[in-house]
C-alpha cells in the first residue's frame, strides 16, 4: 500500500499530525520507537506535572497555618508520587492509542529509518523487514538531552550518577543533596519538586540569571522565592568536572566544588536528526536541526518538519501547531507558521507564564514599546490566596501600532491564564480593544486588565 503520509516519531507533532491528516481523509502511518506521546508524554511535561502537583499538596500541608489550617505528621511517600505519576502516562498514552486508531491511523511500534525515495518518486521507510512507501512524510523524530564534554559527565550517566531528565522522574528515592546543572526551565521545575520533598538542592547555571529568555525582573524574583525555600543558586558558574560525589564549576577564574548525591544535567536539548535515514533523502540542516519553512517544508518536496527537530521552539504546543500547519499544506490548504505568540510557562510554585515580547527583546529589536509593570496584589483573588506574595505582571505595547506585544507574569495559575494573552498578540488587539474584554471576578487573570489601565 501507499500511503498518503507517513509520519516519523510519535510524540506530540507526530500523533498530532497523524491524528489530524488521518482525520482528513489521509491514509496515514505513524512509527514510533519507544512509546507513543514522546518525551512530553512519558519524560516531560506530563509526568513532571504529576510530580509538582504531589509536592504542591505537601507544600501546602506543612504551610498551611497562615491559611489557619494547621497539619501534622506530614510525609510524602516518593515511591507512592512515582506510582501515581506511572498511572497518569500510562492513561495518557493509552488515550493517544485511542485517538490514533478511532481516527483510522496506523500506529507501528518500532525503529523506522529511512531508505530514499524510489522509482516512483515516493518515500520509503524501513521498520525492522517490513517497508513502508508514502507520498509524503512528516519528520517528527523529536530531540534528546545534550551531553557536553565535561570531564565525568558521560562515566556520571552511565553509573546514575548523573541524570536527565529521563531518568530523575523514576528516581527510587529522594537525594539528600541534589545538584541541578543548568537553571532552565527541566532544571527549575525538578529544582522545584526536589526542594519541597525534602532535597537539599543547588542549581548551578552559567549565566547571569536563571529561566533563560523569561523577563529578567520576574527570573529575579522567582529565584529570591526559591532562596526562601532554601534553594542555593550559583550563578555565572560554569559547570568544569563531575566526579562521584562532587560538581565542580568554575566562577570568576577560581574553582569551587558542591556536594551531590545525584546530578541532574539540563543544560538544554538537541534535535534528533542522527541514525534516521534523514540524509538519504538530501534534507537541508543547520547546527543539527532540520530547516523548515513557514509552511513546515524542508527543502526536499513532500518532505516535512515539525516539533523539536528543527530547533525552533523546543515545546510541545509549539509542536502541535507546527503539525498541523504541515497537514494543512499536505492537504493543499495555505497555512503558515508563526512564532511571535507562542507562550511559555514555567511550572514552578510561583508559576511563570510569557508571551510575546520582553523589554529586553524588544529594545534589542528596536521596537519603540511602552510597559505596564503591575504588582499582583492589585488581584483580589491574588492576595485571598498568596499569603506575602509578590508577583508581578507586565503588559508591553507598541507604541506604533497600539497592539500588544508582550506580557508575562509570575502568579499562581500563570500557566492557566497566559493563553489569553497570546490570543490578543495573534489577534494583533490594540490596547483600546483589550480594555473592553471583560475578565470575570475575582480571578488572578484580572491583573492583565489592571495593568492595560494604568496605560
Ligand atoms: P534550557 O535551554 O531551558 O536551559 C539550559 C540552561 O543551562 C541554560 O540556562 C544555560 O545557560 C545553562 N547551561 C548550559 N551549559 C551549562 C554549564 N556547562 N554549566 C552550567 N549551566 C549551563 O534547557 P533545559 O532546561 O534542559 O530544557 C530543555 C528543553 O525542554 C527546553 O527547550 C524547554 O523549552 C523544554 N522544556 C519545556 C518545559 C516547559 O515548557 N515548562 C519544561 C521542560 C522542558
Amino acid at each position: 500500500m501507499i500511503y498518503d503520509l507517513i509520519v516519523l516519531g510519535g510524540g506530540p507533532a507526530g500523533y498530532l499530525a497523524a491524528e489530524r491528516a488521518a482525520h482528513e481523509g489521509l491514509s496515514t502511518v505513524v512509527i514510533e520507537k519507544r512509546s507513543f506521546g514522546g518525551c512530553c508524554l512519558n519524560e516531560g511535561c506530563i509526568p513532571s506535572k504529576a510530580l509538582l502537583y504531589s509536592a504542591k499538596i505537601y507544600d501546602y500541608t506543612k504551610h498551611g497555618d497562615k491559611y489557619g489550617v494547621t497539619a501534622e505528621n506530614q510525609k510524602i511517600d516518593h515511591t507512592k508520587v512515582v506510582a501515581r505519576k506511572n498511572k497518569v502516562v500510562k492513561t495518557l498514552v493509552s488515550g493517544i492509542r485511542g485517538a490514533l486508531k478511532a481516527k483510522g491511523a496506523v500506529a507501528v511500534e518500532g525503529e523506522g529509518v529511512i531508505t530514499g525515495k524510489n522509482a516512483a518518486g515516493n518515500i520509503t521507510v524501513a521498520v525492522g523487514n517490513d517497508v513502508y512507501e508514502g507520498k509524503h512524510i512528516l519528520l517528527a523524530t523529536g530531540s534528546m538531552p545534550v551531553v557536553p564534554p565535561i570531564p565525568g559527565v558521560k562515566d556520571g550517566l552511565a553509573s546514575g550518577f548523573v541524570l536527565t531528565n529521563r531518568e530523575i522522574l523514576d528516581l527510587d528515592h529522594i537525594p539528600e543533596n541534589l545538584t541541578v546543572i543548568g537553571g532552565g526551565v527541566i532544571g527549575l521545575e525538578m529544582a522545584s519538586y526536589f526542594n519541597s520533598v525534602g532535597s537539599k538542592v543547588t542549581v548551578v547555571e552559567m549565566m547571569d540569571k536563571i529561566a533563560g529568555p523569561t523577563d529578567r525582573e520576574i527570573s529575579e524574583i522567582l529565584m529570591k522565592n526559591y532562596e526562601k525555600k532554601g534553594i542555593e543558586f550559583c550563578l555565572g558558574c560554569k559547570v568544569v568536572s563531575v566526579e562521584n560525589g562532587t560538581v565542580t564549576y568554575e566562577k570568576d577564574g577560581k574553582q569551587e566544588s558542591v556536594k551531590a548525591d545525584k546530578v541532574l544535567l539540563s543544560i538544554g536539548r538537541r534535535a534528533v536528526t542522527q541514525g534516521v535515514g534523514i540524509e538519504t533523502l538530501g534534507v537541508a540542516m543547520e547546527r543539527g536541526a532540520v530547516i523548515t519553512d513557514r509552511y513546515m517544508k524542508t527543502n526536499v518536496a513532500n518532505v516535512y518538519a515539525a516539533g523539536d527537530i528543527n530547533g525552533k521552539s523546543m515545546l510541545a504546543h509549539t509542536a502541535y501547531r507546527e503539525a498541523e500547519v504541515a497537514v494543512n499544506n499536505i492537504l493543499g490548504k495555505k497555512d503558515t507558521m508563526r512564532y511571535n505568540a507562542i507562550p511559555s510557562v514555567i511550572y514552578t510554585n510561583p508559576e511563570v507564564g510569557s508571551v510575546g515580547e520582553t523589554e529586553q527583546t524588544a529594545a534589542a529589536k528596536g521596537i519603540d514599546f511602552a510597559v505596564a509593570n503591575v504588582s499582583m496584589r492589585y488581584s483580589g483573588r491574588y492576595v485571598a490566596e498568596n499569603e506575602g506574595g509578590d508577583g508581578i505582571c507586565k503588559v508591553l505595547i507598541n507604541k506604533k501600532y497600539g497592539n500588544v506585544i508582550g506580557v508575562h507574569m509570575i502568579c499562581n495559575y500563570a500557566s492557566e491564564i497566559i493563553w489569553g494573552a497570546a490570543l490578543a498578540i495573534e489577534q494583533e488587539m490594540t490596547l483600546e480593544k483589550m480594555k473592553e474584554v471583560v475578565f470575570p471576578h475575582p480571578t488572578v487573570s484580572e491583573i492583565i486588565r489592571e495593568a492595560i489601565f494604568t496605560m
